[in-house]
C-alpha cells in the first residue's frame, strides 16, 4: 500500500482499565499472545499513515516502550479526562494530517481490511465522521448508535445514559472512527463533561457534528467480533479465544494436524511444517518453529524452540530456547532449558534436564540425568542418573565428553572436566579428573564382601529381641488402649 500522507492514526491507550481490577494498565494485558495495544498497532501499520499517535497515561512509560518500537509516537494524557479529552491532547502531534482513524487501545481484533474499507467509505461520501459499528446480540456495555436516517447517525448514547426505550438498540459504537479533522475540532470544543464521570466523551463530539448538519456515517462491520472491546477479564478471555482459534486454523490450513484443537494454545509467530501433529493440551509459544512430520505429544510446552523435521516430543516435555535437529526424540517428561542443542538422532529420555549444552548425533541420555554447560560428542551413552556438577556456588564450569563415550549409571562429573573419545566411566564414579581417550575412569570405594556376615547378624538380633520380651502375664486392656 502507498503511504497515506493525509492520514494519521490515533490509538487511545491512556485509561487504567478499572474493570479489569489489575495493577497492569489495560492495554498491556495480552490477548492472542500480544499486548492489546500491540495488536492494534499491527493492524494499523499496513495503512502507512504519516503518523501514528498513541495517547498514553496509566503506566505511560511501559505503554510507550511497546508502541515506539512499532513506529508510533506517544503523547501523554494526564489526567485522563475521557476519550474526547484524549483527542484534544493528541491534536498538536497530528500536524498537517487531514484525516484521522481513531481506535481504542482495547479492541485488538480489528483487521486492516476493515480499516481500509472504513477509510474508503469516509472518502467516497465525503463524510465528516464515519463510525465503525456492529450489531450485537448482547449490546450491553457499549455505546448505542442512534440513527438519523438510513446510513447517517444522530448520536451515540453511552450505556449509562440510555433511556429505557433505547436499551433495545443493538447497533453499538466500536469506538473506531474516521474523522475529517477540521470538522472534528470545532465539534469537540463544544463538548461538556455532562456525565457521571465528569469526562469529555468523544462520542458526544459525534452528536455535535450531526447537530450541525455534518455528514456522520455508520459503517457496520462485516464480522462483529472484530470490534469486541476488552473491559473485563471475561472480555479478554473471549478475545484471546478468537485469536487462538484463528491461529490454529491457519496452521491446519498449512497441513498441521491438531487433535482437540480447542485445547491447544499457539502464539502468533509460531510456524509448523506439513504433517506435523499436535496432540491435545500442547502449547507452542514465542518464536517456536517446527519442521515437517514432527509429533508433539500431549501436555508439552515449547517456547522459542526450533525443531527440524521428524522430531518427536513425547508427552509432558518442556522445551525453552533450544534447538532440536531432525530425528531427535525427547521425553516423556524431558526438560530442555535455554541454549540446548540436540543434534540429529539424539535422544533425551524421561526426567532428564539439559541446559546450555550440545548433545551430538545419536547420543542418548535416557533417564534421570542433569546435563548443564556440557558439550557431548556423537554416539555417546549417558547412563541413568548421571549428573554434571557444573556449579561450585560461584561459577559455572564446562564438562566436555567426546564421541562414543560410555558414562556408567549414577556418575557424577565434577566440572571443569573432560572425558576423551571412546572412554568409559565406571558406574557410580565421582569423576574429578580428566579421563583420557580410550581409558576407563573409575572413582568409587572398592567393594568388600564379608562372608556369612548377614546370617551372623540376624542371629545376634534375634537373641537381643528375645531377652527384651516381657513375661507371659497379659497386659491390662486399658493400658494397651492408652498407648495406642
Ligand atoms: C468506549 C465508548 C463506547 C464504545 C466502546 C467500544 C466513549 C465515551 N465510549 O467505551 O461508546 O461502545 O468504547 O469499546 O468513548 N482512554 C484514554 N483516555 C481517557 C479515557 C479512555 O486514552 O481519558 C482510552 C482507554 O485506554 C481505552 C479507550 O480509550 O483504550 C476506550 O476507553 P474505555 O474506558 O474502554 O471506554 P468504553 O467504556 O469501553
Ligand atoms: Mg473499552
Amino acid at each position: 500500500m502507498k503511504p497515506n500522507n493525509d492520514l494519521a492514526i490515533v490509538i487511545l491507550a491512556a485509561g487504567k482499565g478499572t474493570r479489569l481490577k489489575s495493577s497492569l494498565a489495560k492495554v498491556l494485558h495480552p490477548a492472542g499472545g500480544r499486548s492489546l495495544v500491540e495488536q492494534v498497532l499491527r493492524s494499523c501499520a499496513p495503512l502507512k499513515a504519516r503518523k501514528t499517535i498513541v495517547v498514553v497515561g496509566h503506566q505511560a512509560d511501559r505503554v510507550t516502550a511497546v508502541a515506539e518500537p512499532l513506529g508510533a509516537q506517544s503523547v501523554l494524557q494526564h489526567p485522563q479526562n475521557g476519550t474526547g479529552h484524549a483527542m484534544l491532547v493528541a491534536r498538536r502531534a497530528l500536524g498537517n494530517a487531514k484525516f484521522a482513524i481513531v481506535l481504542p487501545g482495547d479492541a485488538p481484533l480489528i483487521r486492516t481490511t476493515t480499516l481500509q474499507a472504513l477509510l474508503a467509505a469516509h472518502h467516497s461520501a465525503n463524510a465528516s465522521a464515519t463510525i465503525l459499528t456492529a450489531v450485537l446480540a448482547d449490546p450491553s456495555g457499549y455505546g448505542r448508535i442512534l440513527r438519523k436516517s438510513g446510513s447517517t447517525v444522530a448520536a451515540i448514547v453511552e450505556e449509562s445514559q440510555l433511556r429505557d426505550d433505547q436499551r433495545e438498540i443493538n447497533e453499538i459504537n466500536s469506538s473506531i472512527y474516521c474523522f475529517t479533522l477540521q470538522k472534528l475540532w470545532p465539534a469537540l470544543a463544544q463538548v461538556k463533561p455532562n456525565n457521571k464521570h465528569r469526562e469529555i466523551y468523544l462520542t458526544d463530539a459525534v452528536a455535535a457534528m450531526a447537530a450541525q448538519g455534518e455528514t456522520v456515517l455508520a459503517q457496520i462491520a462485516a464480522d462483529s467480533r472484530e470490534v469486541l472491546g476488552c473491559n473485563t477479564r471475561a472480555d479478554l478471555a473471549a478475545v484471546d479465544r478468537i485469536f487462538r482459534e484463528a491461529k490454529r486454523e491457519a496452521l491446519m490450513s498449512e497441513g498441521v494436524s491438531i487433535q482437540l484443537p480447542e485445547t491447544v494454545l499457539i502464539d502468533p509467530e509460531v510456524t509448523a511444517g506439513e504433517d506435523t501433529l499436535l496432540e491435545p493440551g500442547v502449547q507452542l509459544l514465542g518464536t517456536t518453529k517446527i519442521g515437517a512430520r514432527c509429533v508433539i505429544r500431549t501436555g508439552s510446552v515449547l517456547a522459542d524452540a526450533v525443531l527440524g523435521d521428524d522430531v518427536t516430543v513425547e508427552a509432558h516435555s518442556v522445551v525453552a530456547q533450544s534447538r532440536l535437529d531432525s530425528d531427535v526424540i525427547i521425553g516423556p517428561f524431558a526438560r530442555l532449558r535455554g541454549g540446548t542443542h540436540l543434534k540429529s538422532g539424539a535422544r533425551i529420555g524421561n526426567f532428564v534436564e539439559v541446559k546450555n549444552s550440545t548433545v551430538g548425533e545419536g547420543t542418548k541420555a535416557m533417564h534421570l540425568t542433569y546435563l548443564g554447560d556440557a558439550k557431548i560428542g556423537s554416539k555417546t551413552n549417558i547412563g541413568a542418573g548421571t549428573i554434571t556438577c557444573n556449579y561450585d556456588g560461584f561459577h559455572k564450569h564446562p564438562t566436555t565428553i567426546g564421541n562414543r563415550v560410555f558414562i556408567g549409571s549414577d556418575s557424577i562429573l565434577v566440572a571443569p572436566v573432560r572425558v576423551g573419545d571412546n572412554a568409559y566411566v565406571a558406574a557410580g564414579s565421582t569423576i574429578t579428573e580428566n579421563v583420557p581417550p580410550e581409558a576407563l575412569g573409575i572413582a568409587r570405594g572398592r567393594q568388600v564382601n564379608k562372608p556369612k556376615w548377614a546370617a551372623k547378624k540376624r542371629r545376634e538380633l534375634a537373641a537381643a529381641e528375645k531377652s527384651r520380651k516381657p513375661s507371659k502375664k497379659p497386659r491390662k486392656n486399658s493400658r494397651a488402649k492408652k498407648r495406642r
